[in-house]
């Protein structure tokens, strides 16, 4: 068995060395333009040459959850695509929103320019009932975050394409019950894929929807977002402010007006990493699965975009 890894902006070594040691019968090569034909490819970003050479791919491992990238390219149609499965990947992003929550309604911001300033003042509690959080996208992600919200005891809906059952989760599904799902929170929580139909979803139309003194929290493409319309519903004051982790450009560009808004808070799309090691076991355990002829859980629908 021949496996490709093709990883742009990814240090290979030691993903070289981790499927090496996991899989010591396969030969394990990072891709070089000419290589001859591998059975399987683990990739990030690779560029379409990869794809026009590599003809006979049984399956197509990618190393993120996310394959908005990847769909863009001209796929050999022998391939699976399959997507990191968890991986290590819905705790981080569970910690990550809960953090971004609970940072707002809990007001540490101000509390911390309070105290810069020398200032002990106690402001009046908020109330957890008037910040009902609407996590769109119910997936592996979604899933986690929006369970994960309601440990803390915030009301919490979740949007999905197709109906879901969440325990303690107001659900709602399809285009039809957008505006519903929409007005019926305050803080929205954005863990969709990047496909055709949610391009751009968070516009002027959508934000102003949200109860007065929404705010919103951006962990999973950049292009789910028109900039400029949040940044007029923030200067409106419909927004009380915004958690971004991932941009319609990254790195974000200096200029950018994101940079210095005072009621943005931005991490450099970091909310929910890789992990090596469990990738690795992951797409391993995956492999063995397709030689001995098994279904998979985590292949792509590409027609579907996710
Ligand atoms: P997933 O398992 O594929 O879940 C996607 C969810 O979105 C599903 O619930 C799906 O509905 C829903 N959905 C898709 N299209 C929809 C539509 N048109 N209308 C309503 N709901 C729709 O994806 P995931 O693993 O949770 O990951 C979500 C995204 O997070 C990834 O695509 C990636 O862009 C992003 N991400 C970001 C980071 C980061 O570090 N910032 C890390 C990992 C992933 P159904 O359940 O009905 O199919
Ligand atoms: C990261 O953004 C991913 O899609 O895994």
């Amino acid at each position: 068995m021949k496996i490709a890894f093709c990883c742009t902006g990814t240090e290979p070594a030691p993903w070289l060395a981790g499927l090496r040691a996991a899989l010591p019968q396969a030969q394990v090569e990072l891709w070089q333009a000419g290589a001859s034909p591998a059975d399987y490819a683990v990739v990030w970003a690779p560029p379409q040459q990869f794809f026009d050479e590599q003809r006979q791919l049984k399956a197509v491992f990618a190393i993120g959850a996310g394959v908005d990238a990847l769909l863009k390219l001209r796929l050999p149609s022998s391939a699976s695509f399959v997507r990191l499965d968890d991986a290590g990947m819905a705790v981080q992003m569970a910690e990550y929103v809960c953090h971004a929550v609970i940072r707002h309604f809990r007001e540490f911001d101000v509390y911390a320019a309070d105290i810069s300033q020398g200032h002990w003042t106690v402001h009046p509690s908020q109330h957890r009932a008037d910040f009902p959080v609407g996590v769109m996208g119910l997936g592996v992600l979604g899933q986690r975050v929006a369970q994960a919200l309601t440990h803390f005891e915030f009301p919490v809906n979740g949007w999905s394409r197709t109906p879901k059952q969440l325990d303690g989760v107001r659900g709602f599904h399809g285009g039809d019950q957008l505006d519903a799902f929409l007005a019926a929170s305050r803080i929205l929580v954005n863990l969709l894929p990047l496909t055709a139909e949610t391009l751009g979803i968070m516009n002027r139309t959508t934000l102003s929807r949200l109860h007065p003194g929404g705010y919103v929290i951006n962990v999973a493409r950049g292009a789910h977002l028109v900039d400029d319309d949040l940044l007029a519903l923030l200067d409106s004051g419909h927004l009380a402010g915004a958690t971004l982790d991932v941009f319609r450009t990254e790195p974000l560009p200096p200029a950018h007006p994101f940079w210095h808004h005072p009621k943005i808070t931005m991490t450099p799309h970091t909310s929910a990493r890789t992990l090596r090691e469990t990738s690795i076991a992951q797409m391993v355990g995956k492999i063995a699965a397709l030689e001995r002829g098994e279904r998979i859980a985590g292949i792509v629908d590409t027609s579907r975009g996710y």
